[in-house]
């Protein structure tokens, strides 16, 4: 799911690192938001909110709260500008974060 070719753009090669989501292995390029990497995977819901209600991308530009992840036990990770990194253990954040 992610853009390859484009009439104007180029897309230069990047590193391919192996992260985790909820325990399920994925690939994604080094550096990019970790948001852009789930929904490469088709990933959409980043958190709950208190009562269940489901929360994906808003703003993308790191100015809510709507993406919020766990990584690797530190909550209130905003996905839509974290740079991913090799090996991340990143989990969907349920209600409003506890250190894990
Ligand atoms: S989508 Fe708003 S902070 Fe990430």
């Amino acid at each position: 799911m992610r853009i390859k070719d484009h009439p104007i753009l180029d897309f230069p090669p990047r590193r391919e690192v192996a992260f985790t989501f909820e325990g399920r292995e994925l690939i994604g390029y080094e550096g990019e938001p970790i948001a852009a990497a789930l929904q490469a995977a088709g990933i959409r819901v980043l958190r709950e909110m208190p009562g269940g209600r489901p929360r994906g991308f808003f703003c993308a530009i790191g100015n809510c709260s709507s993406c919020y992840v766990v990584v690797d036990g530190r909550p209130n990770v905003r996905s839509c500008i974290e740079p991913l990194r090799e090996g991340m253990r990143v989990s969907r954040q349920i209600g409003h974060g506890e250190l894990r």
